[in-house]
């Protein structure tokens, strides 16, 4: 079977890095949260005070900013590193999530993230998740699943799992963020959520992980043989 690439996009919280997750473990494939990287970014960018609206600023800090994905054994998954630090937990606390759309919609950024993502998938036989990945990082990708689910379940399904490391967070809080992330992310000059003419669309409203997982690599069994 071929080696391919699979891209999933779509709105905040609809299940996107758990179905990349998924498909990339059945498949032996590499699995790459290109939201994990902006985030990141994100994080170096609030610890250095750096302004947006600063472009020598933001090149200068984009220079210092160095990523990469490791295995973590005790998880079974690959943690965020920045400049050589595990970020995974910090760079997911809301901190983060109220700046990472206003820092991913910036040109110089988004031309540092396009890059790296563009240099990890030349093998193929990778599973990228994201906003941008079937239009812009990967237009010729063999597989593009826009994966949707209705706002309610989204804010209820990301809410719980914020809940369970810190039960002070309001479900008001997080529909907020999920909200202004939708639309800075759909609304923003380059790269902005779309989905891609030759996307297959997967609503996952109403299913379980273990049923979204089959649709998915149905779809990429196809891909691999054809
Ligand atoms: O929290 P959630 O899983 O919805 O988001 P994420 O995938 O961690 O991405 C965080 C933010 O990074 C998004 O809201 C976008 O602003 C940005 N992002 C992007 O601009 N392009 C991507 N390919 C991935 C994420
Ligand atoms: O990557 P994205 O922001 O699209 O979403 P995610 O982080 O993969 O999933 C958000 C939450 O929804 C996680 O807690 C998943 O376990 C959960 N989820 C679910 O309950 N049912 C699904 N069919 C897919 C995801």
């Amino acid at each position: 079977m071929k080696k391919i690439i699979i891209t999933l996009d779509g709105f905040s919280s609809c299940g996107k890095s758990t179905l990349a997750r998924q498909l990339a473990k059945e498949l032996n494939y590499v699995f790459i949260d290109s939201g994990a990287m902006y985030r990141a970014i994100t994080l170096y960018f609030i610890r250095e005070h750096i302004d947006c609206n600063n472009t020598e600023q933001v090149k200068r800090a984009l220079s210092e900013v160095n990523l990469s994905f490791e295995y973590n054994p005790l998880t079974g998954q690959s943690d965020m590193y920045l400049n050589d630090e595990n970020v995974e937990l910090l760079i997911r606390e809301m901190v983060v999530s109220e700046r990472v759309s206003e820092v991913a919609a910036l040109k110089e950024v988004r031309e540092f993230g396009v890059a790296q993502q563009q240099q990890m998938g030349i093998k193929k036989g990778i599973v990228m998740d994201g906003r941008d990945i079937g239009t812009t990082v990967f237009p010729d990708a063999e597989l593009k699943i826009f994966v949707t689910a209705d706002p309610a379940v989204r804010v209820e399904r990301r809410f719980k799992e914020l809940y369970e490391k810190n039960p002070a967070i309001t479900i008001e809080e997080v529909k907020r963020n999920l909200e202004m992330r939708d639309y800075v992310d759909s609304n923003r000059e380059f790269s902005p959520l779309r989905q891609a003419a030759d996307a297959v669309v997967l609503d996952n409203s109403d299913l379980t992980k273990a049923e979204q997982l089959q649709i998915a690599l149905q779809w990429a069994r196809e891909k691999m043989l054809g």
